[in-house]
């Protein structure tokens, strides 16, 4: 456990934004659920990019736009490794999870779905994977169901069982709850799904930085996440997709790049996964992700699997010791995220006495309100932890909740 601390201190250093005091506290940044914060190493890629490599992909006759297609060609390679993606022909680059779960069901969702037909997704959803399902539900005639979640925050299997059947095409489900940490199963979730014949997409925004990811091994048909969440940069995102279901999708934005040949009566489109990348794409943010991923197999994500585990067993500890703590979230398989509430105060008010003593948490509904509806409370207070954080964050985040108890009750 030492050699891991003195690996992890290590770590910390490589992080600009901890060097700085925030209200005049050292910063504990509890916030990596939202966002991770970046290593040097992705920061001083994307400056090496700005500085030196800026050019347009894919169309460049000169030697700056071989430089910046290879970089970004190299990292949808690295991000097919990383994931044990059969080919890079199965990573789509876009904005984030977000405009990925839009684009699977703007494409799988159009071509999938009829009148009557179900997606199945989870109560523990972010809005992302809710709302994209329900405006093509809306076109196509279909119905979401979301499967329950049990007390502890654990996802009702039996209940997931019961709601798939023979109407049920798509199912969505994610990897993590950014609100509760439960990890959800996802080769068996995957397993049940294929039994009935439906497509299986997985957020998986919130797994990517806490654990090695296999998509081969789940078997699932489509996986998304972002860049910014695995300490790479804002406003990218990866949808994995098996390559046979893709090549059978209509395209989802038309523009430049997305295409093979135009003529003002009919365009023909281009191979996957270029088909679904219209426009100028965010090169810098496909380097800053290679840099990012590269960052977490120099440490080894079950290392950092390990120690955000610790993070999670100490801070879980200590804060359920205050009085009056609720903790929404118990599963026993769970990433580390530690959603509270104190009884008897606003989540709004709990974030913003901590804030004051430097430490940075998420209050609010999470972008989860079916879930908060399901849990009874408009909301949380959620720390979230990363292989920056130590056991003096911890402490940071216990002594100002005692305090803001002090305060509220
Ligand atoms: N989905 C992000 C979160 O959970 C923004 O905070």
């Amino acid at each position: 456990m030492d050699n891991l601390n003195a690996l992890f201190a290590k770590v910390r250093e490589e992080f600009p934004a901890l060097t700085q005091k925030v209200h005049g506290k050292p910063l504990s940044y509890l916030d990596s659920g939202a966002t991770t914060l970046k290593p040097k190493a992705v920061i001083d890629r994307i400056t090496q990019f700005y500085s030196f490599e800026t050019s347009n992909v894919h169309r460049g006759a000169h030697y700056l736009g071989d430089v910046a297609t290879q970089g970004f060609e190299g990292a949808r390679h690295t991000v097919a490794h990383f994931l044990n993606a059969k080919t890079s022909d199965e990573i789509i680059f876009v904005r984030g999870t977000t405009e990925g779960m839009n684009l699977i069901a703007q494409t799988l969702g159009l071509t999938t779905l009829k009148a009557g037909d179900e997606i199945l997704i989870t109560e523990m959803e972010h809005h992302a994977n809710i709302v994209p399902w329900q405006m093509i539900a809306e076109v196509k005639g279909a119905t979401v169901v979301a499967a329950g979640t049990l007390d502890n925050g654990e996802l009702d299997v039996e209940d997931f069982k019961k709601k798939l059947n023979s109407k049920t095409k798509i199912v969505s489900f994610t990897a993590c709850s950014n609100v509760l940490g439960t990890n959800n199963d996802m080769k068996l979730l995957t397993k049940l799904a294929h039994e009935v014949g439906a497509k299986v997409v997985i957020d998986g925004a919130q797994i990517v930085s806490q654990a090695p990811v296999d998509v081969q091994a789940i078997d699932c048909d489509f996986f998304v996440f972002s860049a910014h969440k695995i300490f790479g940069p804002f406003g990218f995102g990866v949808v994995y997709g098996k390559k046979e279901i893709l090549e059978q999708l209509p395209p989802y934005q038309g523009g430049g790049s997305m295409i093979s040949k135009v003529t003002i009566a009919k365009t023909t489109y281009n191979d996957v996964p270029f088909r679904f990348e219209a426009g100028t794409p965010h090169v810098e943010g496909a380097v800053g992700l290679h840099a990012a991923i590269d960052f977490t197999k120099r440490i080894g994500l079950d290392k950092i699997h390990q120690y955000e585990m610790q993070l999670l067993k100490s801070a879980t500890e200590k804060l359920s010791a205050i009085p009056d703590i609720k903790i929404i979230g118990t599963a026993a398989n769970k990433g580390p995220i530690l959603s509270f509430n104190l009884k008897g105060a606003h989540h709004s008010d709990v974030g913003q006495i901590l804030d004051r003593e430097g430490v940075a948490v998420r209050a609010g509904h999470h972008c989860c309100q079916p879930l908060m509806a399901r849990f009874g409370v408009p909301g949380t207070v959620r720390a979230s932890f990363s292989v920056y954080n130590n056991e003096d964050d911890i402490n940071a985040l216990v002594k100002a909740v005692a305090k803001a108890r002090e305060m509220l009750l």
